[in-house]
């Protein structure tokens, strides 16, 4: 039996990277699933390789998550899971961000948060049982680096929400979590950053690499499995010890 075994997951921004790694480990452990992404092309993909259904979901819009919720009703007759990965994360200084650059940002990331948990909420109410997950990051609520100001501002909105919701859905029997990834080594890190800024990474991480999308899939796996039953309204980092050190020379010197 799977961790999951029948359970109904909904993993939003799944066509790549750490959500789908989540997608498919949570496959693994028996989670049926579906897969909603901005990108149909690729999404589809994801899917048709995981043996999901798929919906085209603009998350920043509450309409596209509530019919990403119908499908799994629709297709499975519950929805125990759903994980709120999607984000943006255009690198821009603060004196070059528009209004519009802020807002479509914070729409996507923190609206898009909302709106997942809005959307999810009356069938798990009914059920008397969900689980509701975010991506949220190390950067914002604990760090950040320039260029990442409208960023920043939603991940540590995200927890702040996580918070509130997971107070007020404790009656309902509904859970609400995230996981703040450090670094993570996703196709989009390796085509954006490039090997100078992948090594300065690795040498600023006491673990000594980046994070694999699957790394932050276990966590997610864990905060939806029955083990974390009697976890609500916060956050496991995973980031191999990068909040760690006071200063930038860390390392221990053999004798
Ligand atoms: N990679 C990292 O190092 C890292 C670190 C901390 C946090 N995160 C967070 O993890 C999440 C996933 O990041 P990733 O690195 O896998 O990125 P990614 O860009 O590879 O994946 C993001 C997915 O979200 C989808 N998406 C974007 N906008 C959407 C929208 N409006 N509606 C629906 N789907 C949308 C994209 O199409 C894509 O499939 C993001 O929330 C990101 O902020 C990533």
């Amino acid at each position: 039996m799977g961790r999951l075994q029948d359970k109904v997951a909904l993993v939003i921004g799944a066509a790549r990277g750490i959500g789908k790694a989540t997608a498919l480990r949570f496959k693994e452990e028996g989670a049926r699933l579906v897969i909603a992404d901005f990108e149909a092309e690729g999404g589809k993909a994801a899917a048709d390789e995981l043996g999901a259904a798929f919906i085209a979901t603009d998350i920043s819009k509450l309409a596209d998550a509530e019919a990403a919720v119908a499908l799994a009703v629709e297709q499975y007759g519950r929805l125990d899971i759903v994980v709120q990965n999607a984000g943006i994360y255009p690198w821009q200084l603060i004196e070059d961000t528009s209004a519009e650059d802020w807002a479509s940002v914070i729409a996507v990331n923190l609206g898009g948060s909302f709106n997942a948990a809005r959307a999810a909420l009356p069938q798990m109410r009914q059920q008397n049982y969900g689980r509701i997950l975010f991506t949220s990051s190390i950067t914002g609520p604990h760090v950040t680096s320039p260029g990442h100001g409208h960023y920043s501002a939603t991940k540590a909105g995200i927890n702040g929400f996580i918070r509130a919701a997971a107070l007020e859905f404790a009656g309902y029997g509904i859970t609400v979590n995230g996981v703040e990834p450090g670094n993570i080594l996703t196709e989009a890190m390796r085509l954006h950053r490039g090997p100078a800024f992948i090594k300065n990474m690795e040498d600023a991480i006491p673990l000594g690499r980046l994070g694999s999308p699957r790394d932050i899939a276990n966590a997610f796996l864990f905060l939806a499995s029955d083990e974390a039953s009697y976890i609500t309204g916060t956050t496991i980092v995973v980031d191999g010890g990068q909040l760690l050190p006071e200063g930038s020379d860390f390392r221990m010197v053999p004798p």
